[in-house]
């Protein structure tokens, strides 16, 4: 069966892009594939985190996957901390990588702004880790919203020169699954910018923990345009706002834009958001109270996430181990 990985970062709580981009995508696929999925709070750290929230948060992102549907009887969901294998790996990717291929990622560049100088070393090899990630478990198909393409390209190269230089055919290749209208959910107040959880203004996203309120109001502030919802998808261009909300909607309901436009096209946004606020109310209010049930009882969850790291590690360890003998570590005897 098909090994798939994907992880998300503990440092906020999730985002409806998070949810429809990838999240969401990962529920099937427990049914389908042989399913891991990880918290990444080593990934976390590349940038400040105060501890107690990181604690809080790791702990929270956990609650809400499973709140979304991931059942830790049918996949392996842990914490990556949890397992040494990926970072030993990371190790073993950081001398494989070349410095000319992470200085061509744009999410570097988008992280560390201005100061790049000051950007912790962490956050430049990232991508090492998240190769390491996959690889450690021979993974080979990683369900992902788009802003990951460039970061999967750069752990196909990891693999390749690795098998290339110590002369093995031993990491696989592996397949980014980008899929569905909602692979890239974009801001509220800028329909050019992605959702995320790290934007400064909460405005701009919905969080999957937002009440009827928060949403209500997110969603009647959001930017749009003057003009009422078109009839038909190719009246989308140039309208990034228009065709986020429709995106949104569409995704929400599960169904395309051209069917949402079918139903509103001609409306007025002051309508259309409305639809929305009650679509997007009416979905998550029930993971919402998932959520809070699971936290309610931390002992419960830690216990389930101890399970799923320690079948994860059962997969990673020797997988690292067998890196490591092709490289000529010795091994511990
Ligand atoms: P993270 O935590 O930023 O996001 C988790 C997942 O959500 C998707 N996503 C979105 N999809 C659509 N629209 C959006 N606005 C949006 N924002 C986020 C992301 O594409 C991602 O799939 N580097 C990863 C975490 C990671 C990982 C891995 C992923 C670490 N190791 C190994 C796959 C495999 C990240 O920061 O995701």
């Amino acid at each position: 069966m098909t090994r798939v990985f994907s992880g998300i970062q503990p440092s906020g709580v999730p985002t409806l892009g998070n949810y429809l981009g990838a999240i969401r995508n990962w529920v099937p696929m427990q049914d389908t594939h042989e399913s891991i999925f990880c918290v990444v709070d080593l990934h976390a750290i590349t940038v400040w985190q105060d501890p107690k929230e990181l604690a809080r948060q790791t702990r929270e992102m956990a609650a809400a996957l499973i709140a979304c549907g991931l059942d830790p009887k049918r996949c392996t969901l842990f914490i990556q901390s949890h397992v040494h294998a990926h970072t030993r790996l990371a190790w073993i990717f950081n001398c494989v990588a070349r410095l000319g291929w992470l200085n061509r990622m744009t999410q570097f560049k988008d992280k560390a702004g201005k100061d790049r100088e000051a950007a912790s070393s962490g956050l430049y090899v990232y991508p090492n880790l998240m190769a390491a990630d996959i690889l450690t478990y021979h993974a080979t198909m990683v369900p992902v919203g788009d802003d990951q393409r460039q970061h999967l390209e750069l752990a196909n190269d990891i693999a390749e020169k690795f098998n290339h230089d110590y002369g093995v055919d031993f990491f696989p290749r592996i397949e980014p699954l980008i899929q569905g209208v909602a692979a890239r959910v974009m801001s509220l107040r800028d329909g050019t910018k992605k959702m995320s959880k790290s934007d400064p203004s909460d405005q701009s996203r919905i969080n999957l923990t937002d009440d009827h309120d928060a949403i209500a109001l997110k969603i009647r502030r959001a930017k749009t345009d003057p003009e009422p919802l078109p009839d038909h998808v190719s009246g989308l261009e140039a309208r990034p706002e228009a065709r986020n909300l429709v995106g949104i909607l569409a995704a929400i309901t599960g169904t395309m834009p051209e069917n949402v436009l079918r139903e509103h096209g001609g409306k007025g946004f002051g309508a259309f958001k409305e639809v929305l606020v009650e679509a997007l109310v009416g979905h998550l209010t029930p993971i919402q109270r998932e959520i809070t049930r699971l936290l309610d009882d931390p002992a419960a969850l830690d216990a389930q996430l101890r399970l799923g790291a320690d079948r994860a590690e059962a997969i990673a360890a020797p997988i690292c181990a067998r890196a490591e003998g092709i490289v000529g570590f010795l091994p511990r005897r």
